[in-house]
């Protein structure tokens, strides 16, 4: 029996007192979503941040402040405001879907990372839909696929924020087992086979897979599991199309390892896989570009939800990062990154081995790429907000990690508690250095 889980029925609104200086002040009541939404991790752990600020963090994931692309930014922005008529648009309302030069240069960008042509692949740029980062694509696609009650299956780990926002339209999650090589088609297709048989199959909207170097696991689904994956969810569409949600945020940011095809890529019938991608991470979170490639019965859904919520993003950002493709700014800033990133990362690993090497019950993952190391504790050792280790972390030892069993879905009983995902984005060498310390210190006075 498959337990899906996430989407608790509460058909009364909530009534919330909310305190104020009017004697007279009636209660608020708030919407069904705000409630599914409002049981996120995310806020707990920046409060966290805010209330210890000395605390070193290896919790957040934001990326290198130092490769940040200043120079690149001053110097597009100053060639687009030379400009007054394109300084203009960049200044006025865009489109819903975003910048059709923009788009161009998007999808001629991903034709390169595919290592063929936008012809060859046949590939036209409206199947391109700009986007607030890639968080409001998969958002859109998780508002135009699911009702509540609906079922989406994700990785165990996976993006723990994307859990949220699934949540958040009262989605039940089923957790997909993985190992080394990511998520287990066995596994997969044990599930659906089960779903169907509950008579539940008709629910299952899409597979959602963080294909490059998974937050947080680090983990990348190996090249047959890729093409597998597309294939099952082929298979398992009968009465309704089954998508592949295919969230590549960390693409750009490989450092070593294979170059891995996008699930995209295994999908020629280009029906199957939607392909979520952001400049958040190659360029900078701040600037919030992010797309999607769709299957067309898809674009017009996604720009329909889209003109209900914002009628298109950052028209500014998109013209600055014409800009920045124009000036050809855009390719040495991500081979800087990565060579940034591949260092923090080696500084991180050599810490671990330098302050963990010596307790064969703690592993890590080595990721070829992205932000991510994910650490193991032996299975007595819970990580968790209410743990003995957070506390002695945070309170003592002063340094923060994000607790691994927020990134599982499903009922909590059947999450592991015992990992933590670390960060190197945030900090230089010296602070991830002293945080691995740190954290052996507090991991060691747990264990004692
Ligand atoms: C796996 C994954 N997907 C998507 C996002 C969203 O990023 P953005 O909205 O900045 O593109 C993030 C951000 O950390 C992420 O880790």
């Amino acid at each position: 029996m498959i337990e899906v889980w996430g989407f608790k029925p509460r058909l009364q609104t909530c009534e919330i007192g909310i305190r104020m200086t009017s004697t007279s002040a009636q209660p608020v009541r708030l919407s069904q979503r705000w409630q599914w939404a409002s049981r996120q991790a995310i806020g707990f752990l920046m409060a966290q941040a805010v209330d210890n600020p000395q605390v070193l963090s290896l919790a957040a994931g934001l990326v290198d402040p130092q490769s940040l692309p200043i120079a690149e930014t001053r110097e597009a922005l100053e060639h687009l405001f030379a400009d007054p008529v394109r300084a203009r648009h960049a200044l006025q309302y865009g489109t819903t879907a975003g910048s059709g030069r923009l788009r161009h240069q998007v999808i001629e960008h991903f034709a390169g990372l595919e290592g063929s042509t936008v012809s060859a692949l046949g590939l036209r740029p409206e199947q391109l839909v700009l986007t607030t980062g890639s968080q409001q694509l998969l958002s859109l696609v998780g508002e135009i696929l699911v009702d509540p009650g609906d079922i989406v299956l994700v990785a165990a780990p996976t993006y723990f924020a994307y859990l949220g926002t699934l949540e958040g339209l009262g989605a039940r999650i089923v957790p997909i087992e993985t190992d080394a090589d990511g998520m287990r088609l066995e596994s997969l297709e044990r599930v659906l086979t089960e779903l169907d048989r509950q008579g539940e199959l008709s629910r299952v909207r899409f597979v959602y897979s963080v294909s490059y170097y998974e937050n947080p696991s680090g983990i990348s689904l190996s090249a047959e599991r890729r093409k597998g994956l597309v294939d099952l969810a082929r298979r398992w569409s009968r009465a309704h199309r089954i998508f592949v949600l295919e969230d590549a945020a960390y693409r750009e940011l490989r450092y070593d390892g294979p170059e891995l095809p996008s699930l995209w890529s295994c999908d020629p019938s280009r029906q199957h896989v939607i392909y979520a991608q952001t400049f958040s991470k190659s360029f900078s979170p701040g600037v919030r570009v992010g797309c999607g490639i769709l299957p067309d019965e898809l674009v017009r859904a996604v720009c329909d939800r889209k003109g209900n919520e914002d009628f298109g993003s950052s028209n500014f950002s998109q013209h600055l990062l014409t800009e920045v493709f124009d000036r050809g700014l855009y390719r040495p800033h991500v081979s800087l990154v990565q060579q940034a990133c591949r260092a923090k990362r080696d500084t991180m690993l050599a810490a671990a081995q330098r302050h963990f090497g010596d307790l064969p019950v703690v592993t890590w993952v080595r990721p070829h790429g992205g932000l991510y190391v994910w650490m193991s504790l032996p299975k007595e050792v819970a990580t968790g907000f209410d743990s003995r280790l957070f506390q002695v972390a945070v309170k003592e030892e002063q340094v923060m990690y994000v607790p691994g069993e927020l990134c599982y879905a499903g009922p909590p009983e059947g999450r592991r508690r015992n990992e933590m995902r670390l960060s190197f984005g945030v900090q230089d060498a010296t602070g991830l250095e002293e945080g691995m310390r740190r954290l052996a210190n507090a991991v060691r006075r747990v264990l004692e």
